[in-house]
């Protein structure tokens, strides 16, 4: 039996910061459900026939950019990789907390991570110069995939909204960036040691902030072992402080 053809309410935290006369406010739609609904889908659908002001936001519809996490039901989500099938046919939509909203469901995800990657001097830390003539280095395909597994983070913010840390310091670079730092720990190019590592995540805004509620992990639409990684540069940065 297919479920295609539900009539679907979909209620929708609405906010304009930038119109003083806005007050959140929920706001529901009725959308008829066809075969293979997203969310994406069905909110495209109330913006073309129903609403053109709602905002929320979307690149890629692949769940590659990590543009359309939002609250599905409380839980954080991409909106493009989640089907109105796996819900009952009342669905709440809420902004993505910690972020700073634009207006209803899209949140300036973009500005935090800028933060949180100028804070952890996230890039490879070389110390070449670089050369467009030369030859690419080798590498072990082993290590690659290593290095590639911890690259797959889109950006998309669900860890953040997912934790309660974020939530309550500002400064918290979250899973998403000691998952960024792992990616670096494990890259045999970067020179960085561990001491150096300490300074940037040696301290409650970093490693030692996190209390292991691994609502980010469960959260995470790309599976990375947020946890795991965590729970090992954790280790690493208690050896590193306790040699000085
Ligand atoms: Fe999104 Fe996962 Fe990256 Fe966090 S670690 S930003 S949940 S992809
Ligand atoms: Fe937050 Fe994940 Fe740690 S949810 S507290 S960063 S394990
Ligand atoms: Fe790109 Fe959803 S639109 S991840």
């Amino acid at each position: 039996m297919t479920e295609s053809g539900r009539a679907l309410r979909i209620s929708v935290l609405r906010h304009n910061p930038n119109d003083p006369d806005s007050e959140p406010h929920i706001q529901t739609f009725n959308v008829t459900e066809t075969a293979g609904m997203t969310l994406f889908i069905a909110l495209t659908d109330i913006r073309e026939n129903q609403d053109p002001t709602l905002q929320f936001d979307f690149v890629c519809r692949a769940g590659i950019c990590g543009s359309c996490g939002m609250l599905i039901n409380g839980k954080p989500g991409l909106a493009c990789r989640t089907q109105t099938k796996d819900f009952d046919d009342e669905i709440m939509l809420a902004p993505l907390p910690v972020f700073r909203l634009i207006g209803d469901l899209s949140v300036d995800t973009g500005a935090w991570m800028q933060r949180m990657s100028d804070r952890l001097d996230a890039w490879l830390h070389t110390g070449l110069t670089a050369n467009v003539n030369a030859l690419e280095e080798r590498m072990e395909p082993a290590l690659a995939q290593e290095i590639y597994e911890l690259d797959r983070c889109i950006e998309c913010g669900c860890c953040i909204a997912a934790c309660a840390t974020a939530q309550m310091r500002d400064d918290f670079v979250g899973a998403v960036g000691l998952n960024r730092i792992a990616r670096f720990r494990v890259d045999p190019r970067d020179q960085r040691s561990d001491a150096d590592m300490y300074e940037l995540i040696g301290d409650d805004d970093g490693v030692f902030g996190c209390m292991t509620l691994l609502g980010c992990e469960d959260y995470c639409p790309k599976q990375l072992s947020l946890g795991t990684q965590i729970a090992w540069l954790r280790r690493r940065m208690v050896i590193a402080s306790s040699r000085g």
